[in-house]
């Protein structure tokens, strides 16, 4: 089974899979990337954390350290502000730990409203929030950050990316220049982009030297991305899906994906996210049904056969069911 496939600069290495832990969450110093370390016991035993199942995590590269990422995470766009508490706090309870937030919704308040409800200490949870297309720009980069901190009404968040190249705005560079910033300052933990194609991520490294952590992408079975995740795994780019449910469209009812549910006596979507899974892809689906948001996190007692994830890749057609980006492909 492939578990991952990030390979951080340090070394080319495979992740194993080891439970989600606050400890994890906090591996901010220098050294080997904690995947070396091997799996720890769970911190303690309230039967609301004994009953959290091991989550596999992605190491993502922060200059000197690694941070680890859970690589199943909730995505909150298009969630209604008045129902993205609640939807964020359910998701919580079930035992996601990483929130995918964005400035493009007004949900950030909501999701900022659940953390401080919650009763998962805020250590233990990966906030992901993004800048803005209209905000490229090195001070316009950090305004929005500031921006976004105030509505989430955290400090620090643990991931920041930056929406999208805007290859027509020539500011990318500059606007990662401020993100860099941000994490050397101690305001995030960890930096990355989202829809940036190969093209934008080498100029990235050329002119800073630096690649992002992660590289958010619209990625399913309609939509394998092959060129684009071996640029990542060979530039230590942890690869994260948006949109990895297809968008909850023909996907889900694709002969291939239902055969396959079938055979495990599981969802098709249970299906699309192990494969992402199995693949090393972080995953963020988003659902606003309690029942789905509790359903597809339930894939970490279940393993697709080689056969069934060569199946799944061979569903590949190029689909984008985003607007985005030409600039991805
Ligand atoms: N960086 C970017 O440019 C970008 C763009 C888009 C999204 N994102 C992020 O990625 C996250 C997920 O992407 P997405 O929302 O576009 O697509 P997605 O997660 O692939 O699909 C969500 C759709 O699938 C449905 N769904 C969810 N679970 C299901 C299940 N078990 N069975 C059947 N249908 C199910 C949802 O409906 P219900 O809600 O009714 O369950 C919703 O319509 C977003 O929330 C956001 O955080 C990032």
């Amino acid at each position: 089974m492939v578990r991952l496939m990030f390979a951080p600069p340090w070394r080319s290495h495979k992740l194993s899979v080891f439970a989600w832990h606050p400890a994890d969450a906090a591996a901010q110093t220098p050294g080997p990337p904690a995947s070396s370390r091997g799996a720890r016991p769970a911190r303690d035993a309230t039967p609301e954390r004994a009953a959290q199942p091991r989550q596999p995590v992605t190491l993502l590269s922060a200059g000197t350290h690694a941070v680890a990422m859970p690589q199943l995470g909730y995505g909150v766009h298009q969630i209604p502000a008045h129902r993205c508490r609640e939807a964020t706090l359910h998701a919580l309870r079930t035992g996601y730990r990483a929130i995918d937030s964005t400035s493009v919704d007004d949900n950030e308040p909501a999701v900022g409203a659940a953390l401080r409800t919650t009763d998962v200490p805020r250590n233990e949870i990966f906030l992901t929030t993004k800048v803005c297309n209209d905000r490229h720009g090195y001070d316009q980069t950090l305004a929005a950050f500031e921006a976004s901190s105030k509505r989430l009404g955290q400090g620090a968040v643990d991931l920041l990316l930056i929406h999208g190249p805007c290859p027509q705005q020539e500011r990318y560079v500059d606007s990662w220049r401020a993100v860099l910033r941000l994490r050397d300052e101690g305001r995030i933990r960890a930096a990355g982009v989202t829809n940036f194609g190969i093209r934008h991520l080498q100029r990235l490294i050329d002119e800073t030297g630096e690649a992002p952590a992660v590289n958010q992408v619209e990625l399913h079975p309609y939509l394998t991305r092959t060129q684009l995740r071996a640029f990542h795994a060979e530039h230590g780019i942890a690869t994260q899906a948006w949109g990895p449910l297809a968008r909850g469209g023909r996907l889900l009812r694709d002969p291939v994906v239902v055969a396959i549910a079938r055979e495990h006596a599981r969802t098709p979507a249970q299906v699309v996210l192990r494969w992402h899974l199995q693949h090393g892809n972080a995953a963020i689906p988003k659902s606003a049904d309690p029942a789905r948001a509790t359903q597809n996190f339930a894939i970490f007692d279940f393993e697709l056969t080689p056969d069934q994830v060569a199946a799944l890749d061979a569903l590949d057609r190029g689909e984008l069911t985003g607007a985005a980006p030409a600039t991805t492909t």
